[in-house]
């Protein structure tokens, strides 16, 4: 992790491959030590800003609860209340609190803004959702592969549903981590071409597949993991009565995951709506770990606070 110190997580493409499975080390090693009592302040003294321009429950509590955990203090700033809200500009916004806290977490729509932000911020920038991505979710989401699969390497996940921000980053850590990913979106709700092409340049590199679908039953046919998320996502609202039809065919249902190895887990990143992109057996039934998925957003982010705030010689000998 320590070549992590100082850096922003804006998306999985700042991340090679070893920064990635350093982070999911120091996520499990976080989860055990505070299963264990063992002490871990490891960003004591320590401030982070929260920035939320959208809602949160699972971000908010985890980031707030995590860094009381790593022996600092977070704040929570609703970007109505911040003068960011009131039109200052992002890049004094930046510039003013890298001199009051020792790192940001902004959850917001435009990747560009939050890019402007890392851009004049002097302090370390972390993604807590933007339209384009939500690294910060994946990590915990490959922590929960890795805890009931074993491994990650040959590990297939089916997405299925909205090209979102969940699909993008899934596209871009799964060849990273050595899994096999497949996408299905109706034709018109594909994830971002350039996300598609820096996934099959991955998969090259790491002998896994990409596939990107717009049929579902191919995506889940013997798949281990079937993920779904949301058809509207924060900020599609106005568009919900025009998307809701297309997405039909994409339920994720008994029926499909049927297709799916037998011993298959199903995922969400939450919230969900029970009826429409999973139905009410599948996501309440057996192989779902939502649950798991949820709770490990706090380890895995507690690594990734530490991993890019924790001063040099903050990690001991088990860290
Ligand atoms: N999965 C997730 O990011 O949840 P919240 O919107 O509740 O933070
Ligand atoms: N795609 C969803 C994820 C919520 C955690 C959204 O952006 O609203």
């Amino acid at each position: 992790h320590q070549t992590l110190a100082g850096r922003d997580l804006l998306h999985f493409s700042d991340l090679t491959e070893r920064e990635l499975e350093q982070l999911l080390r120091l996520s499990q090693v976080l989860k055990e030590a505070q299963k264990t009592h063992f002490t871990h302040r490891l960003l004591a003294g320590k401030t982070i800003g929260l920035i939320f321009d959208k809602s949160s429950t699972r971000t908010r509590v985890s980031f707030e609860v995590g860094m009381l955990q790593l022996g600092g203090h977070a704040l929570f700033l609703p970007g109505n209340q911040l003068q960011t809200g009131r039109g200052e500009p992002i890049s004094d916004t930046a510039q003013v609190m890298s001199r009051y806290v020792d790192g940001v977490m902004i959850r917001t729509f435009r990747q560009a803004d939050v890019e402007t932000f890392a851009e004049y911020a002097t302090v370390p920038v972390i993604n807590g959702l933007t339209d384009e991505f939500h690294p910060c979710q994946l990590l915990a989401d490959a922590l929960t592969i890795l805890e009931h699969m074993g491994g990650l390497r040959g590990v297939t996940v089916a997405y299925v549903g909205d090209g979102n921000n969940l699909a993008n980053s899934w596209l871009q850590v799964a060849p990273k981590l050595g899994m096999n990913i497949r996408v299905a979106t109706p034709p018109g709700y594909k994830p971002l071409a350039h996300v598609v092409e820096e996934a099959k340049f991955h998969a090259v590199h790491n002998h896994t597949q990409v596939l990107v679908t717009t049929d579902p039953m191919r995506a889940v046919d013997g798949a281990d993991v079937i993920y779904t998320d949301t058809w509207v996502s924060m900020g599609d609202e106005a568009e919900a009565q025009v998307r809701l039809p297309q997405f039909e065919r994409y339920q994720v249902n008994e029926e499909l995951c049927k297709l799916a190895k037998p011993d298959h887990i199903f995922m969400h990143c939450l919230p969900a709506h029970r009826g429409e992109e999973v139905s009410e057996e599948v996501i309440d039934g057996e192989h779902s770990v939502i649950f798991d998925q949820a709770e490990n957003r706090l380890h895995a982010q507690k690594a990734i606070m530490a991993a890019l705030m924790a001063d040099a010689g903050a990690f001991g000998e088990d860290l």
